[in-house]
């Protein structure tokens, strides 16, 4: 009992994070997503990412969304909506509960600390770069249809 209470005061209170950056889920949210994919949503983002990046890390993403922005040197794998759907889903699954993210988020994902008005490019809505997909494919990482067309609000919102 003690040992149970324990651990739920761990997993509540704070985010574990291993040595390859992933950090443990809250909760049950995105178990849907652990189960169709075989991994979290945080896993899947990193994986992409690390194709552009191959130190990216996940990490503990900020709590106000957009918990991450894409200011790699090459963009590629994150100047894109699926990125900033995992992104999205990823902290989620930190949190443990569902986001709601007003207009304009996947635009200050897409700017990062640039000036107001820029940001990574080419912008890529509802897919990904050619090149990039192919190394998706290549690498054998899963990235559900959902997150290619259905999560997507032309206002730059999030809301699951
Ligand atoms: C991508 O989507 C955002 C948000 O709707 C929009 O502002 C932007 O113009 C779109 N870019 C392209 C290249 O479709």
């Amino acid at each position: 009992m003690l040992r149970f209470l324990f651990s739920t005061f761990f997993s509540t209170f704070f985010l574990l994070a291993h040595a390859d950056g992933i950090v443990d889920c809250l909760g049950t949210e995105l178990d849907w997503y652990k189960t169709k994919v075989g991994e979290t949503p945080c896993t899947t983002y990193e994986r992409l990412r690390q194709i552009c990046n191959p130190s990216f890390e996940t990490g503990i993403m900020h709590t106000n969304a957009p918990p991450d922005t894409c200011m790699d040197e090459f963009g590629d794998c994150c100047c894109n909506s699926v990125a900033f759907a995992l992104s999205m889903f990823c902290l989620a699954c930190q949190q443990g509960k569902g986001i709601d993210a007003g207009a304009g988020t996947y635009q200050l994902y897409l700017q990062g600390s640039r000036p107001s008005g820029h940001s990574c490019s080419p912008v890529v809505n509802r897919s990904l770069p050619t090149h990039i997909e192919d190394a998706v494919c290549d690498q054998g990482i899963k990235i559900i249809d959902d997150i290619y067309s259905r999560t997507f609000w032309a206002t730059g919102a999030w809301i699951l």
